[in-house]
């Protein structure tokens, strides 16, 4: 048995997903015709309470059609130092949309307020002017963070008071709604933008949602235009992500039980602490091993499959394709590593 926690994204379609991919009834969504494509949009906006929503192939084309939606070319867009945006999208904010960074330190994931607007004073002293917040939720690189409500609004409140938007690269929003029993709507609502994706967690196999104002998705769709991410016969994804939708949030919960049961032997195993403070809140767990390089190897030898985000951070992360028989076995592994 093989058991893969390089990323959540490794899931297969189930086979209501496969089913509903067969039967789905499409259109040309560049005419605006296809009904389920429309369909997984209508939802989207719902739950999200915004005015209207996008069907994107990637998280990655989300935040970008978000940020040439919300910037222009020279603009700072105000973001923690080790989001998405910033590490993982191989420079795609800057190259797109123009953007320079304004980073700042981040806790757990989370800005805090007094950083957020030092950064924008900056502007009064030469420094880039921002345009834009953008926050991510959970946090990936600080282990699937849950960004506390109050704080969410406290930094939207702000950027909104300083005539700034906000987009939240909410790839696993669904994991924090989970995680705190509140509601999609609840967190987006703290943002202009929203992107969220059907193949994180959820297990479908492709796509991710993009929601907002109406002016501001108009521009959206512009963007995806130019970025050659405009689809034709897209309701064969967008019928996987409906049932994504129906069947995929609830079932996080279990995701998140096994990670904590991944950091619980990762505590026992290194007891000195290599997982950070905040503890495994969803379901990614990363931490700093004494030996990463050989704990990755040993993983391998038992049928384990694990990842790095950074030097030295190892990255297990639990999905709908691992059970707790595979979480078993990597908590096995995990007792029986070498080394110091
Ligand atoms: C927080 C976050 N945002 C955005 C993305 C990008 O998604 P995609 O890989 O679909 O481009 C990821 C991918 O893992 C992510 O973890």
């Amino acid at each position: 048995m093989l058991v893969d926690l390089r990323s959540d994204t490794v899931t297969r379609p189930t086979p209501a997903m496969r089913r509903a991919m067969a039967d789905a009834e499409v259109g040309d969504d560049q005419y605006g015709e296809d009904p389920t494509v429309r369909l997984l949009e209508e939802t989207f906006a719902d739950i999200t309470g915004k005015e209207a929503a996008m069907l994107v192939p990637s998280g990655t084309m989300g935040n970008q059609v978000c940020l040439l939606a919300l910037t222009r070319p020279g603009d700072a867009v105000v973001v923690g130092a080790r989001q998405h945006v910033v590490l993982y999208e191989a420079g795609a904010g800057p190259a797109n949309a123009g953007v320079t960074w304004l980073a700042v330190p981040d806790e757990h994931g989370r800005l805090n307020v007094g950083d957020v607007e030092a950064a924008i004073d900056a502007a009064a002293h030469h420094q880039p002017v921002p345009s834009a917040v953008a926050l991510e939720d959970t946090h990936m690189a600080a282990g699937g963070t849950v960004w506390p409500k109050d704080r969410l609004d406290a930094v939207s409140e702000l950027a909104r008071r300083r005539g700034l938007r906000v987009h939240l690269d909410g790839a696993r929003l669904w994991h924090a709604a989970v995680a705190t029993g509140g509601t999609l709507r609840e967190r987006a609502a703290a943002a202009t933008t929203v992107t969220c994706c059907l193949s994180k967690g959820l297990a479908a196999p492709i796509g991710s949602l993009v929601a907002g104002p109406l002016d501001v998705m108009d521009a959206a769709h512009l963007a995806r235009k130019r970025l050659g991410g405009a689809m034709r016969q897209a309701g064969v994804i967008a019928a996987a992500g409906l049932v994504a939708l129906r069947d995929g949030v609830e079932r996080l919960a279990e995701d998140h039980e096994r990670a904590r049961r991944l950091g619980a032997a990762v505590a026992e195993r290194w007891p000195e602490g290599c997982l950070p403070r905040a503890g495994v809140q969803t379901n990614i767990v990363v931490f700093s091993p004494p030996d990463p390089g050989g704990l990755l190897r040993h993983l391998g030898e038992s049928g384990v499959l694990a990842g790095t985000i950074a030097p030295g951070v190892v990255r297990l992360v639990t999905h709908a394709d691992v059970d707790d028989a595979g979480v078993d076995a990597a908590c096995d592994a995990i007792a029986r590593a070498p080394g110091p």
